[in-house]
């Protein structure tokens, strides 16, 4: 794992921007795996920006996502495709039709799930996967359990992460208790993986990632076994190493 320190949030926004930027600009048909959360959001910002005064062009790239709340379409305004739209892909040139979420109103989940493994396959993977983290450890939505799941499936959120998605949600029990997701072995396919985190809130989930043992327990330390994976942490979230 590369380890690349930042002094703050802003400043690993606009580092991990510079990486996608730089993706895009050595091979315009990227596939960039995308990820929600508050996390990337200055990320998007820096993306947003440098295509606006023309210095990057995202038309021949093709985006797949991790992730999409269970029961939420694509216009609900907590909705993963939302967040994507009003955060980036509303505000640069990728194609609609190559911009990829799971639909989570899809009542046979068995058969959504193969049809979004298939769409990487179809693409020949991911070339960037750009990753978040849960106070948990978890990435994308594979929550700790006694096993890890290789492909795309549904998941039960844990109360920590039904918790900390609380804030978004108008009560607790709008909150979905469900997600599709994308599997850790598709994450590790993919041929980089660049994992932010920002906040004295993950540094515990950081510190079990890098220093503790590879676990299903903790999700993320599966990522020490990727042999191109570089962890972009701002000061508090790099506390604990
Ligand atoms: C959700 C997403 C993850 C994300 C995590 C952390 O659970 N599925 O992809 O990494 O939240 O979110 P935040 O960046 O808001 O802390």
């Amino acid at each position: 794992m590369r380890l690349i320190r930042a002094k703050n949030y802003d400043d690993m926004s606009l580092k991990a921007a510079n990486i996608i930027a730089a993706q895009v600009s050595l091979n315009p048909k990227s596939v960039l795996g995308l990820a929600t959360g508050s996390t990337p959001i200055g990320t998007y910002r820096h993306l947003v920006e440098w295509y606006q005064k023309g210095e990057l062009d995202f038309g021949k790239a093709v985006s797949i996502n991790l992730d999409e709340y269970c029961g939420l379409s694509g216009d609900h305004p907590q909705s993963y495709r939302r967040f994507m739209q009003e955060n980036l892909f509303d505000h640069i040139n990728i194609p609609a039709d190559r911009s990829f979420l799971p639909d989570g109103t899809q009542t046979d989940s068995a058969l959504e799930c193969a049809r979004y493994d298939r769409i990487i396959e179809e693409h020949n993977g991911i070339d960037l996967q750009l990753l978040g983290i849960g106070r948990n450890g978890h990435i994308g939505f594979n929550e700790p359990d006694d096993h890890f799941t290789c492909g795309c499936h549904v998941v039960n959120l844990t109360e920590s992460t039904i918790q900390a998605n609380r804030r978004f949600f108008d009560s607790e029990a709008s909150v979905p208790r469900q997600a599709v997701s994308l599997g850790v072995g598709s994450i590790l396919a993919s041929r980089c993986i660049l994992l932010l985190a920002t906040g004295e809130d993950k540094a515990q989930a950081i510190h079990d990632t890098v220093c503790g043992d590879i676990t299903s327990r903790t999700p993320a330390s599966i990522l020490k076994t990727h042999p191109n994976v570089i962890l972009l942490l701002d000061r508090a979230a790099a506390g604990m190493l």
